[in-house]
């Protein structure tokens, strides 16, 4: 080989490296902790398990979790950083605190991991496999998660205000949530389904129930009679404490109860009745309330897509030793 046809080989050579290098930098990975900590996705699903056996409200709270670390600067676990006195963190955000729940099922897990394999297994996965282990064990499909998530170092309050779309959205202010992060309109539709599970405060939903316009106090795309029944779990001055389910049917199944009471005016928010309001939205309703299997497909993967979203990988972010705490 002559000095030039060296160099040109060396030239392939190095791109071919860095475009492996580059490449598994960039990508998750199902099974990551395979060699590393074999254990780590069979101790959260024990946590997942163990939880909610004495509260099924956990899985709701861990499936919203995950979706509100990622909406904010990632799926880097930033939602599971407390505040410090110097900072105001994510978790403390209105749309987090206090209705975000679940933090002390990732702090068991993280626990129980460091125990058997220190510093190996990020916060942000750990989060990623609860989520999933929470749709699985209400009925929700399976899935595998593509891991290797490093944990982030910042987290504020005010990127989680202007992330989350908050409960009052159209359909267009919806799409365009979410288009931000990279997840179309179908899927905007198919994670929707995740109210499904669990609960709402009152506060989320008063205005429609009491203050909705000037020209009519009740929202008029909410059915009267649950309208009627909503008043009375939520009067008008509420507690702030009060709740009402999400899906009253099933609260705890992930099924596709939430599109049949979205198509009868059920949905509880502004942005689940909205999904009626686009022929293209109004068509994936109808879809993932008659086949139920094809949205609880669509939902895993979408799942896992939304759980791609900015994530730190090979040397960027850290694995925190507490999930509460940047390491220091
Ligand atoms: C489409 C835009 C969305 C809006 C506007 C929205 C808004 C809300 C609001 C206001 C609550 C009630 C919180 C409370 O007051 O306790 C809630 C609960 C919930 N959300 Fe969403 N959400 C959206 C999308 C999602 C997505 C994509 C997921 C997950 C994939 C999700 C999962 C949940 C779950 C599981 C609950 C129940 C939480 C619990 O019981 O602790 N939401 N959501
Ligand atoms: C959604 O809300 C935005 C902002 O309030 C408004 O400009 C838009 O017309 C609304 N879209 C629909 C379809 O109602
Ligand atoms: C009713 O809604 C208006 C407009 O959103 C708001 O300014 C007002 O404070 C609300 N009133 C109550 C009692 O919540």
């Amino acid at each position: 080989m002559g000095p030039k046809k060296l160099k040109t080989f060396i030239s392939f050579f190095l791109c071919f490296c860095i475009g492996i290098f580059h490449k598994s930098e960039a990508e998750l990975q199902v099974g990551f902790y395979q060699y590393s900590c074999g254990l780590a996705e069979f101790i959260v699903k024990q946590e997942v398990s163990k939880a909610f056996s004495k509260d099924f409200g956990v899985a709701a709270g861990l499936v919203r979790m995950h979706f509100h670390d990622c909406f904010a600067r990632g799926c880097d676990g930033s939602v599971l950083l407390d505040s410090t006195p110097s900072n105001t963190a994510e978790k403390d955000a209105p749309t987090n605190n206090p209705s975000l729940r679940g933090f002390e099922v990732i702090d068991n897990a993280k626990a129980r991991i460091e125990s058997v394999c220190k510093g190996v297994v990020s916060c942000a996965d750990i989060l990623a496999f609860a989520a999933r282990d929470s749709v699985e064990i209400t009925g929700g499909l399976g899935y595998d998660v593509p891991a290797g998530r490093r944990d982030g170092r910042v987290s504020l309050q005010s990127e989680a205000l202007a992330n989350l779309p908050p409960p009052t959205f159209n359909v267009t202010q919806l799409t365009r949530a979410f288009a931000n992060k990279g997840l179309n309109q179908e899927e905007m539709v198919t994670l929707s389904g995740a109210h499904t599970l669990g609960r709402s405060h009152c506060t989320s939903i008063t205005d429609r129930l009491y203050n909705f316009s000037t020209t009519s106090k009740q929202d008029p795309n909410l059915d009267p009679i649950y309208a009627a029944q909503l008043k009375q779990q939520c009067p008008r001055s509420p507690n702030p404490n009060l709740v009402v389910p999400m899906d009253p049917p099933s609260p705890s199944l992930s099924d596709g109860s939430y599109y049949r009471g979205v198509l009868s005016k059920r949905g509880l928010f502004t942005s689940d009745q909205t999904l009626l309001t686009s022929p293209q939205t109004l068509a994936q309703v109808i879809q993932n309330a008659q086949n139920e299997f094809i949205w609880k497909m669509k939902f895993a993967d979408a799942m896992v897509k939304m759980g791609k979203i900015g994530v730190l990988s090979g040397k960027n972010g850290e694995i925190r030793a507490n999930c509460r705490r940047i390491n220091s």
